[in-house]
């Protein structure tokens, strides 16, 4: 395959009857492809989860519009604040006049700084809170790692979807329209590899402390895995199992840490 100088938008994908995936594909320039993707719930009160890279904004704006009215959406779930997650914050609020921003207070301050969003469409979610909306009901979940402490994913109860904000991503060493097309070892290096450069601190983690963590989100059960940065997965235990054979037995080097300051710097390029 030809080697991908240019992010680029995907077409929408069908992940249940209710939510839709909004995929890109980010080049890493020496280190393969990142996946960077949004989503879309879909139904009377529809929540956009993230607002994708502003690098793509045309593509990104027209690929939502072709799935929901702009002026129908209802919410923006924002996992956090990076901008690879806020890359069309401004934008899709001006075209979407009737949508709220759901995040909670440190992600609102954050928002302040940066002069993103706009506080009074905020919808500030108290810790451990419920989030309803449209008949559906969002129970707040913090990934097992994440790279900013606003982060939020959820579990949705309704179709048993687990989104995870930056945790399950994957350094790829190619595009790919599903997961099923990621073969087992790259699958393994590409989530130890991005991993370790979203949450270095993972290498130090006490084995029973993550495998408590991780334990947890099996519990769930998730029929879906919704990852920032990884095709959809289907149920989690792949995932989890890789985690717990890599990290959790004392400090190791997965990856050369000069990737980590590579990634960040090609991320943050805005
Ligand atoms: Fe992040
Ligand atoms: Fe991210």
């Amino acid at each position: 395959m030809e080697p991908v100088n240019q992010p680029f938008q995907s077409p929408a994908q069908r992940v249940t009857g209710n939510w839709t995936a909004l995929q890109s594909t980010f080049p890493v320039p020496g280190l393969g492809v990142l996946p960077v993707n949004a989503f879309l719930l879909k139904g009377s009160e529809p929540l956009l989860v993230d607002t994708g890279l502003s690098a793509l904004s045309d593509a990104f704006v027209d690929t939502l519009a072709g799935e929901v009215s702009l002026t129908d959406l209802r919410w923006i779930w924002l996992s956090h604040t990076d901008p690879d997650h806020i890359g069309n914050l401004d934008r899709i609020l001006d075209l979407a006049p009737n949508a709220q921003v759901v995040t909670n207070f440190l992600g609102a301050g954050k928002m302040g700084l940066l002069g993103a969003g706009s506080p009074e469409r905020f919808r500030l979610l108290e810790p451990g809170e419920v989030f309803e909306a449209g008949g559906r009901r969002l129970h707040q979940v913090r990934p097992p790692y994440y790279d900013a402490p606003e982060t939020m994913g959820f579990f949705d109860e309704n179709d048993r979807v687990l989104f995870a904000a930056d945790a399950f991503g994957a350094l790829l060493p190619e595009p790919v329209t599903s997961i099923e097309q990621i073969a087992a070892t790259d699958l393994r290096e590409g989530l130890v590899a991005w991993s370790t450069v979203d949450a270095p601190w993972l290498a130090q983690m006490e084995q029973s402390s993550l495998a408590g963590i991780l334990r947890e989100l099996e519990r769930l059960d998730p029929r879906h895995v919704l990852s920032g940065h990884l095709p959809v997965a289907h149920g989690i235990q792949p995932l989890t199992d890789i985690l717990r054979t890599a990290y959790g037995r004392g400090p190791s080097s997965a990856v050369n840490p000069g990737h980590a300051a590579e990634v960040e710097a090609v991320l943050n390029a805005r």
